[in-house]
């Protein structure tokens, strides 16, 4: 279901220099929620004080296939955290990893300039993700 913004709080985020895909994502939850006996869940939480946590759905052929994510944080964070997931859908474990904050920012046409760090904390939480998931598969394997 949508966020519901005042008329005001919608001005706001574009005078703030935030870009319409940006307000679309927050706006839209494009990803936000959980997924349910996830191949991997992990929070992180970055040095701004916002939080983050990453579920994936990984296939046998490393592939993934399902993303979703929740945050506590500002609207930086939720629009990083509905491109990331976006990005990474259909993407192989290895694709996902070399996802920059270059790709998120053209995903979202840009982040305001206070705005700029706020894809690192999706591309930590999902690398965090990935790499706790090759942990837990690799003790599998032993
Ligand atoms: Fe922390 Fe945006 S201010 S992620």
């Amino acid at each position: 279901m949508p966020k519901k913004l005042a008329e005001e709080e919608f001005e706001l985020l574009k005078e703030v220099g935030y870009s319409d895909k940006a307000i679309e994502f927050y706006i839209n939850e494009v990803n936000v929620g959980s997924i349910e006996k996830p191949d991997v869940a992990l929070v992180y939480t970055g040095p701004c004080g916002d939080a983050m946590k990453i579920y994936l759905k990984i296939n046998k052929n490393c592939v993934i296939e399902g993303a979703k994510f929740y945050y506590l944080g500002c609207p930086g964070a939720a629009s990083s955290g509905s491109a990331i997931t976006k990005l990474i859908i259909g993407k192989t474990m290895e694709e996902a990893k070399r996802i920059m904050e270059q790709d998120i920012l053209r995903e979202l046409g840009g982040l305001p300039e206070s705005k700029l760090h706020c894809p690192e904390l999706a591309i930590t939480t999902l690398q965090k993700a990935i790499a706790e998931y090759e942990k837990d598969k690799g003790q599998q394997q032993v």
